[in-house]
């Protein structure tokens, strides 16, 4: 069978899915959602061969097109809603320059939270204005930078008010602030706020409050803005400007269909795992992700109508929700050993990379939608773990057996999807001296894929 007979329905490939009887000791199949540019550069005959063969090594591939998608259905949301909103995208989730650039040409800010990241996103042509500075305690550097560049600066505490202050620069702020019975570390509570308030004098400037909630849950999004929408007319009674307030980040993305998770999830046996089973998982299937999850957040409590009314500003910081369908991370295998566990054989693969480029890995979790091994050939179901190639034992890119639909071989690829939000770069390091995945960018130029290096890697 050639490469275009494994090419199924809609261009989808078949190989990331397994029949359904798997062995008792494998994961069931979690095929990622069908995504027409990742099908389109899994049936191309050759060109992820001939990118892994420029780069000699792991890659990252990025569709900058797909995040220019998505920060403009998040901005449609704001129309549809009738709502003056403005979407930031939280720029420690991918630090590629083409995704800053799809942000600064479709008119979206970027939530920067260090000097590197400011300096990377003006680099790009996301101006001062449009910057977020976000992150507890900035460094005077960093509160310096964002006043001279005119960026909203999320004041986190006190002290950090009185550094800024100190500074004796113009500076547009939001106050930060600790959601009631909150035990977070970030943000101003009750009685912090009252002070800040009162001290903030010409020149600088209260444009706001602003939260970031964990998880992602959009009725407590939508809850804590209305407490915001209170929080401004108060401080207007103060005499600040107080017209906007940011809602942070935690759009959830959809990466897995519902059947597939809800298998997942019910079946779920440690005798999946070659080694320590994870703690915890990502919501890998969300029914109301992204601008759909903006939507009913801006619809609970009439929040879009409060906004409305009172002239308020709604700025969002979506990180992973912006790269949905960005990209994903390619690795060589490099060996296959093959065990035994209940009298069953498995595979262990050791690619040329490591788990630092797969983030999830290292936060007591798993990144569940399968990689899809390159190129499609026949073959009979292998259970398969993932293994990197370093010294770490722990160090494993799948440390569930995956269903393959055949024996990875020396030379194959092996592509976990939909990894551009976090997974790609937020932990890596050059560990052994292996050399950073670089990242590639994608573009259709009619009837083919054209690549080229993304400048964070030149
Ligand atoms: C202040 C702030 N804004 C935005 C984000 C982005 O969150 P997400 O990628 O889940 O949308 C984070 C993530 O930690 C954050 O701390």
């Amino acid at each position: 069978m050639g490469l275009a007979d494994a090419v199924g329905r809609a261009g989808t490939p078949v190989l990331g899915s397994a029949p359904d009887a798997t062995p008792a000791h494998c994961a069931p199949p979690m095929p990622a959602r069908p995504d027409a540019f990742q099908d389109r550069l899994l049936a191309d005959p050759v060109l992820l061969d001939d990118i892994a063969e420029a780069v000699r090594g792991p890659f990252h591939v990025l569709f900058p097109v797909r995040v220019a998608e998505n920060v403009r259905a998040f901005q449609n949301g704001f129309a549809a809603a009738g709502v003056d909103g403005f979407v930031y995208f939280g720029k420690k989730a991918n630090k590629a320059a083409a995704v800053a650039r799809a942000c600064a040409e479709t008119g979206a800010g970027v939530d920067v939270a260090s000097s590197g990241e400011l300096v990377a996103a003006l680099a790009q042509g996301v101006r001062g204005e449009e910057l977020m500075v976000t992150g507890p305690a900035k460094s005077g550097e960093l509160l310096w930078l964002a006043a001279r560049h005119r960026a909203v600066i999320a004041v986190d505490a006190l002290d950090e008010l009185d550094r800024l202050r100190e500074l004796g620069i113009a500076a547009r702020i939001l106050l930060r602030v600790l959601p009631e019975g909150s035990s977070s570390r970030f943000g101003l509570n009750r009685d912090e706020l009252v002070t800040a308030i009162d001290r903030i004098t010409a020149p600088i400037t209260l444009a706001g409050f602003s939260f970031h909630l964990g998880g992602y849950d959009a009725v407590a999004r939508a809850e804590q803005a209305i407490a915001l929408v209170e929080h401004c007319l108060h401080a207007r009674t103060c005499g600040h400007p107080a017209e906007l307030i940011s809602i942070g980040g935690g759009f959830g993305v959809d990466y897995l269909d519902a059947e597939s998770w809800a298998r997942f999830r019910n079946t779920l046996s440690d005798s999946w795992f070659h080694s320590q089973p994870p703690g915890d998982y990502y919501p890998y299937h969300f029914p109301v992700p992204g601008a759909a999850m903006l939507a009913a957040i801006l619809e609970h409590g009439d929040l879009a109508g409060r906004l409305r009314r009172n002239g308020i500003r709604l700025a969002i910081e979506p990180g992973r929700a912006l790269l949905d369908g960005a990209g994903s991370s390619v690795f060589r295998v490099q060996g296959v050993k093959n065990r035994t566990t209940q009298d069953t054989p498995y595979d262990i693969l050791t690619v040329d990379g490591t788990s630092l480029s797969l983030s999830e890995q290292w936060f007591d979790s798993e990144y569940l939608p399968d990689p899809v091994l390159w190129p499609a050939r026949p073959g009979t179901l292998t259970p398969t773990c993932v293994g990197a190639a370093t010294c770490l034992e722990s160090d494993l890119l799948s440390r569930r057996r995956i269903p393959l639909t055949r024996r990875a071989r020396v030379g194959d690829l092996l592509v976990y999807p939909n990894t551009a939000g976090y997974q790609m770069d937020s932990n890596e390091s050059p560990f052994h001296d292996l050399r950073l995945p670089p990242k590639v960018l994608i573009r259709a130029d009619g009837d083919r894929l054209r690549w080229t290096l993304d400048d964070t890697a030149r």
